[in-house]
């Protein structure tokens, strides 16, 4: 490593001299590292500090639409990029580091990102399913596995956790998150982070995590992905920033932009990078564009050209330019002109310098290159043993009407049937990063294994998942009625979420729906497994079907996971995080929603309503059913008055009535009667998993204070106000307890 060798024993000295003064240990560390940042920036040349301001993509695979540019491999040889992404592999990824070390003039290591947003290699539940666990400790360790793969194949970057709130489930990237509640999705969103970076940044088997995209990018106007979001300030601090605070809090150390608007500013320009991620929560980290989204500021109609882009995007603060090649190209004469001050430039450049430092990428810039390990770490038992437990915690339990599940595994005659019964490749879901379906469980795989040697299992698809082909329903009705059962595997293909992928219908795609009532027909007892990446409108089938798994898309594990449900070997306890429509007509409709001057009251005429579907959801927020029964009692608070500085204690009592053990997700919700301005009817604060064994009882306690009661008033300040109170403690959004108080000063 050259001229850094000398740089080291520099900075050896330096910091020597620098933490004689300094008071404690956090601080030496602190003084240590922006000595060696310093100490690297003070030997480069300009050229050198815009290179480390660009990235671009490997060749395998491009994530975004193709901009034309430089090699990046001979950007890499010159010392004129800092970072790639979709390099993968211990290989490929040691032979470009290579190049930056003993090519370029001063060595300074690549950084290496990839979308790990659900697994590695071994490939677990898209995070909207695994979010319906609401097992935060099980979310954190599916986070832990993805790192310990990806860092193990050279990988030392993330972009995920995907925190954006998601109210419109014809948005494609709903799949990617936790749904549309913020306190859940800001805990979510902190277990991930743990669990990308772990507690050392420069450990082998760690990580960076990138929170994204900041932000708002999951209110798209119709649900349409990278369009234009416009919201007042109140609902954008209230909704969508504050799992981004959360991730700030958890010590993430990247963000990435926002392809959209906010406000008429696109989200790599606004000033909200500076006055609120970096000012307010004080974010020392990276900021990364998404992929051209300071390019794209010229069609936004924001820059006039990538001169203006490059000057608005600083001035913004993104640290680097995502396959973009904005700054690449115009930042040297911007600063020559003086139109861009240096001092913009090195500040970009210590947070990107200081990333690759905590990294450990200085100390060993091939800690991540252990081809050993790559073998030992990719895909191997321990890691498919949590993807199929993170599958059945992900599972919800729509419908169980007759008590048709779980299945014995010596039913005589099975019929699984439908398109997704027997595919291995669109379980994985969208961005599955290395996953492959050969190493994938389909369903009728995972059935096959866990029936006994007596039960026949007949298979037909039935149809495709999309297209008018009703040819296979023929044969479908044939062993529909030989059968005992029918298994009923239904739902979307993995392209049907994620990026780009916004639909104007969320109903089942192609003839599935017409397959399904041909098999209805036959009157056999019918288990219905979605397997979708978003909230479906299913209303024909929610009404005439009597049991209905919601599956998601599971990834490697899938078909063991959803076979665990089935013949009861795992008793479902998923709970939706996204409230399920009657009606593609219905979105947006979420839990935390506005009373309204005229709410929606079937017998009154003048109430916000539609006239042509009732009111409320298919399936609310925090719903979800079980084998067995739980029954809710008891609910008690320690007062009826809460002084703005006490605690109020609630508890209840939780009975499981039924004959199986579970785990319940007890919510509790508040609805703040009135105040300065209008509060949404319901609002999630706290929740507990509990395991409860058949005939048990616990009691179950929560803690509320005024500060949970706090909201941006008329004047947006963020306070609580003394008034009426309810909490509701409850299975779901919909089905609770509930009792009343009042704040007081
Ligand atoms: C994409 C996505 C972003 C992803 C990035 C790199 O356009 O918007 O989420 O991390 O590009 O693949």
């Amino acid at each position: 490593m050259k001229l850094l060798n000398l740089l080291k024993a520099a900075i050896l000295i330096v910091t020597m001299l620098s933490c004689i003064r300094s008071k404690n240990d956090r601080e030496i560390v602190d003084i240590v590292l922006e000595r060696k940042v310093d100490s690297v920036l003070s030997m480069m040349t300009l050229e050198e500090k815009i290179g480390q301001m660009s990235q671009l993509s490997g060749l395998g695979e491009f994530t975004g639409p193709l901009i034309a540019g430089d090699s990046a491999i001979e950007a890499v040889k010159q010392g004129k990029l800092g970072s790639m992404l979709n390099i993968n592999g211990v290989a490929y990824t040691r032979q470009i580091q290579e190049m930056a070390l003993l090519e370029s003039r001063l060595g300074i290591p690549m950084l290496f990102g990839y979308d790990v947003i659900h697994g590695y290699k071994t490939i677990f539940p898209v995070p909207l399913a695994e979010a319906c666990s609401w097992d935060l400790e099980s979310i954190e360790k599916s986070a832990r596995v993805a790192a310990i793969e990806a860092s193990a194949a050279g990988q030392h970057w993330t972009f995920a956790p995907m925190v954006d709130i998601a109210r419109d489930p014809r948005w494609g990237r709903i799949m990617e998150g936790a749904g549309e509640d913020t306190y859940l999705g800001s805990l979510i969103a902190r277990a991930r982070i743990r669990g990308f970076q772990g507690d050392d940044l420069s450990s082998s088997n760690t990580i960076a995590a990138c929170a994204k995209h900041y932000a708002a990018y999951g209110a798209a106007e119709g649900g349409r992905d990278y369009n234009t979001v416009d919201m007042s300030e109140r609902t954008l601090r209230e909704i969508y920033l504050p799992p981004f605070k959360a991730s700030a809090n958890a010590g993430v150390a990247t963000f990435m932009t926002a392809f959209n608007e906010i406000n008429g500013i696109p989200a790599s320009a606004n000033p909200m990078m500076r006055f609120i991620l970096r000012d307010e929560w004080n974010f020392k980290g990276m900021i990364v564009s998404d992929w051209n989204s300071i390019g794209e500021l010229i069609p936004h109609g924001f820059a006039a050209n990538k001169n203006e882009a490059a000057i608005l995007a600083m001035r913004g603060g993104v640290d680097m330019d995502m396959q973009g090649n904005v700054y690449s190209k115009v930042l040297l004469n911007l600063l020559k002109n003086g139109e861009i001050p240096e001092s913009q430039i090195d500040e970009a450049v210590r947070n990107i310098l200081r990333l690759k430092f905590q990294l450990g990428l200085f100390d060993d810039p091939y800690r991540y290159c252990n081809e050993q390990r790559e073998a030992e770490m990719l895909l191997n038992a321990i890691h498919r043993e949590a993807a199929r437990d993170m599958g059945r915690k992900s599972i919800v339990l729509l419908k169980n009407g007759n008590r048709l599940l779980p299945l014995s595994k010596s039913v005589r005659t099975l019929a699984v049937i439908g398109p997704l019964a027997d595919d291995a490749d669109n379980i994985l879901g969208g961005w599955r990063a290395l996953g492959s379906s050969e190493d994938a469980v389909n369903l009728l795989s995972g059935i096959r294994e866990a029936v006994s040697s007596h039960t026949r299992v007949l298979y037909e698809k039935g149809c495709d998942i999309e297209g008018d082909d009703r040819s296979g329903f023929k044969n479908s009705i044939a062993i529909a009625r030989r059968a005992d059962v029918v298994v009923l595997v239904v739902g979307e293909s993995a392209a049907m979420t994620g990026e780009a992928h916004s639909r104007s219908d969320i109903g089942l795609p192609g003839v599935q729906l017409e397959l399904i009532k041909e098999i209805y027909k036959t009157g056999k007892p019918i288990v219905l497994i979605l397997m979708n990446g978003r909230p479906l409108a299913i209303p024909w089938e929610a009404e005439h079907l009597t049991t209905i798994l919601e599956a998601w898309q599971l990834g490697t594990e899938a078909g063991h996971a959803i076979a665990d449900v089935l013949f009861g070997d795992y008793n479902p306890s998923g709970k939706l995080v996204a409230t399920f429509p009657r009606t593609t007509g219905q979105v947006p409709i979420y839990y935390n929603h506005k009373n309204t001057g005229r709410p929606a009251e079937n017998s009154l005429r003048f109430t916000s309503k539609y006239i042509d579907t009732p009111i409320g959801p298919l399936f609310p927020f925090g719903y979800g059913l079980s084998y067995t029964t739980y029954f809710y009692t008891g609910l008690t608070l320690s007062s009826d008055v809460l002084h703005m500085s006490d605690t109020l204690k609630i508890s209840m009592q939780l009975t499981n009535t039924g004959k199986f053990d579970g785990e319940e997700v007890v919510q509790l919700y508040i609805k703040d009667h009135f105040g300065s301005v209008t509060r949404p009817v319901m609002e999630l604060k706290d929740f507990k998993k509990i395991k409860l064994a058949a005939g048990e009882t616990v009691t179950v306690n929560f803690l509320l204070t005024s500060g949970q009661l706090a909201f941006y008033n008329n004047h947006m300040q963020y306070k609580a106000e003394p008034g009426d109170f309810s909490v509701m403690v409850g299975t779901s959004s919909a089905e609770y307890l509930e009792e009343d108080f009042k704040l007081v000063w």
